[in-house]
């Protein structure tokens, strides 16, 4: 694992969009793992700026998203494909037929084997980015999730929802399910890049790093992968 050290959440930002500019620029047709979050909102905007400026040429990405509430159409505002529209798609040269998230609203067992079979049908995935929850969890693989799951629909554990429930009027209106492309989805990405940024996602960040591999705190997995770059704030990295 390459641990990246960033000042601040600008920096972050801007460390992770130069890996991932640098994917875009090596080969213009690379198929991109993405996530939702405040984690890469930075870096998305980042990569926009870029683009505007004439640096970067989204035209031949593919893109395949980590997760998405079970039950939310496409045009929820909460949902995972709105977010990647309004925080990315909708400002690059990409083809959006060529950008994936699970959607909401399918079959649990269908929905999900088909979202699989897309990510195999695009050759494999180039760079994954992940974000962590503060219980260590990457995409929706909620602790003790099978270490050798594919996309599945998940419970979301009373932490998650907990930690959601400030882009959600109330509580109540977090969804309960999530479908998620699985750890072993993951773990087969070429390369992997984890953004972390804030206190609280310290101890993640050190279980992850230094904890036992342990199905428990999903984001150890990635202990066994050969090419892992963690970016991580201040904050997020205190206790490394
Ligand atoms: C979102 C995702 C989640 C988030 C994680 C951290 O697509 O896969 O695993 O990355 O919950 O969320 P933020 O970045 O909002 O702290």
């Amino acid at each position: 694992m390459t641990i990246v050290k960033a000042k601040d959440y600008t920096d972050l930002s801007r460390k992770a969009a130069n890996i991932i500019s640098a994917q875009i620029i090596m080969k213009p047709a690379c198929v991109l793992g993405l996530a939702t979050g405040s984690s890469p909102e930075g870096t998305y905007k980042q990569l926009i700026d870029w683009y505007q400026k004439g640096d970067l040429d989204f035209s031949q990405v593919t893109t395949v998203n980590l997760d998405e509430y079970r039950g939310l159409p496409p045009e929820h505002e909460q949902s995972y494909r709105y977010f990647m529209n309004k925080h990315l798609f909708d400002n690059v040269n990409i083809d959006k037929s060529r950008t994936f998230v699970p959607d909401g609203l399918a079959d649990p067992v269908e929905g999900c084997k088909k979202y699989e079979e897309i990510i195999k049908s695009t050759g494999g995935i180039d760079l994954q980015l992940l974000g962590i929850g503060v219980n260590g969890h990457i995409g929706f693989n909620e602790p003790d999730v099978f270490f050798e799951s594919e996309t599945h629909c998940v419970d979301l554990t009373e932490n998650t929802i907990e930690a959601n429930r400030r882009f959600f009027n109330s509580k109540d209106e977090v969804p309960k399910q999530a479908y998620t492309v699985g750890l072993r989805t993951i773990m087969h990405a070429k390369r992997i890049l984890v953004i972390a940024s804030g206190e609280n996602k310290a101890d993640a960040v050190y279980n992850a790093v230094y904890g036992k591999i342990t199905p428990e705190v999903p984001a150890s997995i990635l202990q066994l992968h050969n090419d892992v770059i963690i970016i991580a704030d201040e904050a997020a990295a205190k206790k490394l």
